[in-house]
């Protein structure tokens, strides 16, 4: 958000990569990409893109931070270092260690982490190439991976970002509009509409923050039926049509 004046909306309202102000950008999903993983997912979206790998439920280490009522789920959010254009440097950091805790907590609802007590459920994200909106992408990811899993989940959970962009509300914003916008304020939700992340970067109007809530409740709903056409796809035994004899 730096302020600085780029016209990143043209005359015809089109952004720069052609899309409206209610578009999501293209995405792309992958799953079961990993062979070690209990699940996983390979996601593009837009120029995003993230790999998500899911252990467990499996044996905690260090034991002293097993719980005897419930799985303990962990969530590790990572950049490559070659995701970004300057090289991101390696470790954690204040905004991983961030990204990785609220995007825990967007799962918490919907994972039925009590059935497993005194276990793990690790979630591991990484980066390999960030254009903006990397946290939603990963948790969009993630909920496929957790699927790929079996880990039961009361619903998937959905994530996308509005933002201001030249003085209008727009879906799903893309680096340019990350930098040069006003604002940015993510968002999940499961599929029955409950909030479970909700941020904000800059400064909007309760009517802005309403209109674009409308706009995040569409892409939400449009990601949600692309993942449930992926694990159909992946899950869904074809049912067998009796043969007619005639
Ligand atoms: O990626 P997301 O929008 O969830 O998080 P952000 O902190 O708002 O970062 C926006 C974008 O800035 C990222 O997607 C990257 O493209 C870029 N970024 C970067 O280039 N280097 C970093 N260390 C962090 C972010």
């Amino acid at each position: 958000m730096s302020g600085k004046s780029v016209k990143l909306i043209n005359d015809d309202g089109l952004r720069l990569d052609g899309r409206h102000a209610d578009e999501i950008r293209p995405m792309k999903i992958e799953i079961g990409v990993l062979s070690r993983a209990d699940g996983s997912c390979y996601l593009e979206w837009g120029r995003n893109k993230v790999l998500v790998g899911v252990f467990g439920p499996r044996e905690v280490h260090p034991r002293r931070s097993q719980r005897a009522d419930t799985a303990v789920i962990r969530y590790k959010y990572n950049m490559a270092s070659f995701s970004t254009e300057d090289r991101a440097r390696p470790g954690p950091s204040r905004r991983s260690i961030e990204i990785s805790k609220v995007s825990r907590e967007a799962f918490e609802p919907v994972i039925m982490a009590e059935l497993f007590p005194k276990t793990a459920i690790d979630i591991f994200v990484e980066v390999l190439q960030a254009d903006a909106g990397t946290r939603t992408a990963a948790i969009n990811a993630s909920s496929i991976a957790l699927a790929d899993a079996g880990i039961p989940m009361k619903g998937l959970v959905t994530s996308c970002a509005f933002g201001k962009v030249d003085g209008q509300i727009v879906l799903d914003l893309n680096k340019e509009e990350d930098n040069y916008g006003e604002a940015d304020f993510p968002v999940a939700m499961t599929q029955d509409g409950e909030i479970t992340l909700l941020q904000m970067d800059g400064n909007l109007t309760p009517d802005e923050i309403r209109k674009g809530f409308e706009l995040v409740k569409k892409g939400c709903k449009e990601i949600l039926e692309i993942q449930q056409a992926v694990l159909r796809k992946k899950f869904e035994t074809p049912v067998e049509e009796p043969e007619v004899e005639t």
